[in-house]
């Protein structure tokens, strides 16, 4: 059978979907695997197992990184993606990427087909940043800010060395985990869209031409704690009130300076001492920015943490400022996404060319190699929720076009 006549078994490749999904499945609902927790490493020791049971050379690297391997010598073709999830997630978010790329080669291991570059397939650790996002992949681009790393914890105060340590790892390991970028020929990643505009064009498979930078922070108001019933509006420092004040500030900020299209998001308040007889002494917020252009986003981090100040210093409070998370904006690589084009059309499959909100480590991999993403359809544009969805035609398309894109690229010819 020729190259562009083999396909990807959906039934495998469904059962994988499914098993997976049942790792750290949460009782209130949705999947929780967050980076270095029991489900994340139950999850870790059962893909390893299929990587075994189909023969793709499994091995973990000291990051944490779960790799398999069809074919020898260097540069590869690497796929993948990650299997850490948010809190109450959904079954595809990563996993897809993951399971879509073991199986297209276990479908070139089964064929005739010895394409002259190996294939690697990975699932990088702490993709969603529980700890620090795109860890793994970072650790493997050797982008990795190991100050900072020893630094982080999860949003409960748990040590990023700490958990793991708990899961046998070690963080001084990390920097063994970096690879030499000449060992990799290019890397491409299947992922669901996680937005509408797919679903709403009617367009099977989308091309992602760019992805947005992040910039993630801590900011922490401190004020005084006094009494709830005894202090005058007027002599309180409220922490709480500060920050929301900030927060409301800092949404305008966004929506008026960020062309339409940048976004951010305050997905953490925690207030101490978090009585309600106390006017809050400190309230800490987790803070995200978005956005395509480089420029526009360090104008708004930096207009965003001025407002801060300006609001803390009103109120008679102080501001402490823990930038957190940053990765760039970046382009995928014109030749990925040309490969994934030609292989969408000789499946006649109709594409759209278009931007990721959502951070992949695809935007990692760009620093190192060509990187390219193919998108399928989000039901409802729903993700980072229980109720994530892609029916089960749409997943065969994806992974299919993933194998054809990844026999290409491992031809050598592109
Ligand atoms: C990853 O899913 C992210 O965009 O936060
Ligand atoms: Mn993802
Ligand atoms: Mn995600």
């Amino acid at each position: 059978m020729r190259g562009d006549e083999l396909r990807i078994d959906l039934g495998r490749l469904r059962r994988d979907i499914e098993a997976l999904a049942a790792i750290g499945r949460d009782p209130t609902g949705g999947i929780s695997r967050p980076a270095w927790s029991p489900a994340h490493e139950e999850a870790r020791a059962w893909l390893l197992g299929q990587l075994r049971a189909a023969e793709l050379n499994p091995r973990v690297d000291p990051a944490g990184n779960v790799f398999g391997r069809l074919g020898e010598g260097t540069p590869v073709v690497l796929t993948g993606s990650h299997i850490d999830t948010v809190p109450r997630g959904g079954p595809l978010d990563g996993a897809l990427g993951v399971l879509a790329g073991v199986e297209c080669l276990r479908t070139i291991a089964a064929s005739r087909i010895r394409p002259p570059r190996a294939l690697e397939v990975a699932a990088f650790t702490d993709e969603e940043g529980r700890f620090y996002g795109f860890f793994g992949s970072r650790a493997l681009a050797g982008s990795l800010d190991r100050a900072l790393a020893e630094r982080l914890t999860d949003p409960n105060g748990l040590a990023l060395s700490e958990a793991m340590r708990r899961a046998g790892f070690d963080l001084a390991r990390t920097p063994e985990a970096r690879r030499d970028p000449r060992e990799i020929a290019a890397y491409v990643e299947l992922h669901i869209e996680q937005g509408p505009w797919l679903e709403a064009a009617d367009v099977p498979i989308g091309i992602v031409e760019g992805i947005v930078g992040i910039r993630r922070f801590r900011l922490t108001f401190v004020g005084q704690p006094d009494h709830a019933g005894t202090t005058p509006m007027d002599r309180r420092r409220d922490a709480f009130l500060t920050a929301a004040e900030y927060a409301t500030k800092s949404r305008e900020l966004v929506v008026r300076g960020g062309q339409g299209r940048a976004v951010t998001t305050i997905g953490v308040v925690d207030v101490w001492p978090g009585v309600p007889n106390i006017v809050p002494e400190r309230a800490a917020l987790l803070q995200e920015l978005r956005d395509s252009d480089p420029a526009l986003l360090e104008r708004l981090a930096t207009r965003t943490l001025q407002a801060a100040r300006r609001v803390a210093r009103r109120r008679g409070l102080v501001l402490e400022v823990t930038h957190l998370m940053r990765a760039d904006p970046v382009r995928m690589s014109p030749r990925i996404q040309a490969a994934i084009e030609a292989t969408a059309a000789g499946l006649g499959l109709p594409t759209r060319r278009m931007p990721s909100g959502a951070g992949h480590d695809a935007q990692i991999l760009a620093a190192v190699t060509d990187a390219g993403m193919v998108f399928i359809p989000s039901q409802g544009g729903r993700s980072h929720r229980p109720d994530e969805w892609t029916d089960w035609p749409a997943i065969e398309r994806g992974a299919n076009v993933l194998l054809g894109t990844l026999l290409h690229l491992a031809s050598g010819d592109v």
